[in-house]
């Protein structure tokens, strides 16, 4: 056996390997900030494809920028045909493989596709941006047995989203609460996914393979899939009365409980007051209080946790808002996407702007100075 004698950082935790301009958790106090700008100050007053810009360009855009950059956007959501007949053959797989697989087969499309320059990254990375929708959109259509809805330009990215979604147009408020679930959702620090794709960025790879990276890397249930566990909790409990023995069960058991804990927050996830304020205000409007009221008394109940930093995380209030929206449990993770891809070509710019192969080193346990055994003498 070989002893190298390196201490190890496992996971990377508290690892610094690169700077960033674009987004800053403050775990202990439960701040998000993006690019200078609280992101309660966004969620309330910015709209999504605003949030983008700054987050892609550098600053909040004028009137005349943002016309511009919102109508690319607008512009770039259809998909090829082709690839909606690749979506078609692989119809039921998982969401999320049909998006990266999608995602990638929009590459083909591409005459430039490995140029990776600034401008070019950019220009792509926003072409993908509106096209993921569209993806996710007509995937559900085609998988129910229903022909994709063209998007529709006079609507805004969300709006259009739940659109190609249902077939309605969204009334204000709902558009409203799925463009704010996506501003919340845009950028987080090093988060496993946005570092993948920097890891593929770094090879000078193009932005389309670095965004697959990044969707790929999200599909684990220990990065995009609590949302989906908090609302088979809620269904679990069935009724506000069950809470309290429910919990209880899961104390004993030793079992976590979703929706609960960060690896960097310590106090409450800054995201979740909005989708929890989202949620209050869709149950209302639907006249079906019952799952606000039953992950209210969850919330209620883990208040101890708090004091060794166990707080409610965004996914805790962001299922119950999917739910109420009508959208089924396995497309939660690909609601995600929609909002961190533009995060992905964000950090990917970062990444190539000043461009450093990631390669860390990796310590070998493993044994030395085996002698070679032909394979007919070996047991
Ligand atoms: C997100 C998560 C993986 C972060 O974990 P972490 O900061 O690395 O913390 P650890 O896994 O080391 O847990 C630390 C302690 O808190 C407890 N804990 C963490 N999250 C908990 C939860 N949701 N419910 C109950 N206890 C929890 C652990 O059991 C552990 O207790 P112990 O020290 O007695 O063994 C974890 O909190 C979790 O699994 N949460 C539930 C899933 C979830 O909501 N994920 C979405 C994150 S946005």
């Amino acid at each position: 056996m070989v002893h190298q004698d390196v201490e190890l950082k496992r996971g990377l935790r508290d690892v610094y390997f690169e700077s960033t301009e674009s987004s800053f958790v403050i775990g202990d106090v439960g701040r998000l900030i993006y690019r200078g700008y609280d992101i309660h100050d966004l969620a309330e007053n910015a709209s999504f494809e605003e949030v983008v810009h700054l987050m892609m360009v550098g600053h909040l855009p004028n009137k005349s920028e943002l016309e511009q950059f919102d109508n690319t956007l607008r512009q770039s959501r259809s998909i090829p045909n082709e690839v909606i007949q690749v979506i078609d053959h692989i119809k039921n797989g998982h969401p999320m493989d049909v998006l990266r697989t999608a995602v990638s087969s929009l590459a083909a499309f591409e005459s430039d596709v490995d140029d990776t320059a600034h401008d070019a990254t950019l220009r792509k990375g926003m072409k993908i941006t509106a096209q993921v929708p569209t993806i996710v959109a007509a995937h559900h259509r085609i998988r129910s047995g229903l022909s994709p809805i063209d998007p529709d330009t006079s609507l805004s990215h969300a709006a259009n989203f739940l659109y190609m979604l249902s077939g309605d147009k969204p009334d204000q408020d709902t558009a409203r609460l799925m463009d704010k679930d996506l501003i919340v959702h845009l950028d987080h620090g090093s988060n496993a996914s946005s570092f993948a794709a920097r890891v593929t960025a770094s090879t000078l790879a193009d932005v389309h393979g670095a965004i697959v990276t990044g969707i790929s890397t999200l599909k684990g249930p220990l990065h995009g899939g609590a949302a989906e566990g908090v609302m088979k909790m809620a269904l679990d409990i069935g009724e506000v009365d069950n809470v309290q023995s429910y919990l209880e069960g899961k104390r004993e058991r030793k079992e976590r409980i979703m929706g609960f804990g960060h690896a960097v927050y310590r106090a409450e996830d800054p995201r979740a007051r909005h989708l929890r304020e989202g949620s209050r205000l869709l149950a209302e409007k639907k006249g079906d209080p019952k799952w606000f009221q039953i992950l209210s008394k969850v919330e209620e109940h883990m208040r101890p946790y708090a004091e060794r930093g166990i707080c409610v995380n965004v996914d805790f209030w962001a299922g119950s808002v999917y739910y109420l929206l009508g959208i089924p449990e396995d497309l939660f993770i690909s609601i995600f996407a929609v909002a961190r891809v533009p995060g992905y070509v964000v950090q990917i710019l970062e990444q190539q702007d000043k461009n450093m192969l990631i390669r860390p080193q990796i310590r070998y346990d493993g044994p030395m100075d085996l002698k070679f055994i032909p394979i007919d003498q070996r047991s």
